[in-house]
């Protein structure tokens, strides 16, 4: 559904409104930083990876099923994140995990749920292979079930964690975005 955000994305160079959501997160919570690595789960049509190139980030590298046009200055693996033969590529640590991925949904509830919370667990699996001491973590995660036993993982492998729903997160949306900050090695 076409709105402000969507327009301001196009005009912007931004590809997608979801850059919008990053660039909110991070004016409040500052999880990147000015050269950062930054790994993107999820990243096409790459809007998070042109954010956080104009944060100031240093490496970025994203990872989607879809091939994206290429970004400037960034790295690009084609695949799906649920699969070794991808995830083997990354093959160094990161300042920065975000994941942006969303399955294709089906309409069937329980199947959707299952595949989101599939996706949301192998985030967080390469984010704690991948993350250096410190690191930030920032996933997708929609609420329902299986909500509250994922926090509660993500909480163990960080110092603070918050759910965060930025303004351009549709409110209608049952997404809303995890937090980590201080990745406990
Ligand atoms: C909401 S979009 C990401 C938008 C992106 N953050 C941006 O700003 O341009 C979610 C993406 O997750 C990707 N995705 C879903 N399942 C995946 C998987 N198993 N492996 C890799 N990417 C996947 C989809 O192809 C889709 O492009």
């Amino acid at each position: 559904m076409h709105d402000k955000y969507t327009d301001k994305a196009l005009s912007e160079g931004l590809r997608a409104r979801s850059a919008y959501k990053l660039l909110q997160i991070n004016s409040k919570y500052h999880i990147i930083k000015r050269g950062d690595d930054v790994l993107d789960l999820g990243c096409w049509p790459g809007g998070w990876m042109i954010a956080a190139k104009r944060m100031g980030a240093g490496r970025v590298m994203g990872i989607d099923l879809a091939a994206i046009a290429p970004v400037e200055n960034t790295e690009f693996i084609q695949g799906s994140v649920l699969e070794s033969k991808t995830t083997k590529q990354i093959q160094s640590s990161f300042d920065v995990v975000l994941s942006d991925l969303a399955p294709k949904t089906s309409g069937i509830r329980a199947l959707d749920v299952g595949r989101s919370l599939d996706l949301t667990e192998a985030a967080l699996n390469i984010a704690i292979k991948h993350l250096k001491q410190n690191g930030n973590f920032l996933v997708k995660v929609f609420q329902g079930e299986g909500y509250k036993e994922f926090f509660d993982e993500v909480r163990k492998h960080f110092e603070f964690v918050k759910t965060v729903k930025p303004e351009a997160s549709r409110q209608r949306s049952m997404e809303v975005y995890l937090l980590g900050i201080g990745f406990k090695d």
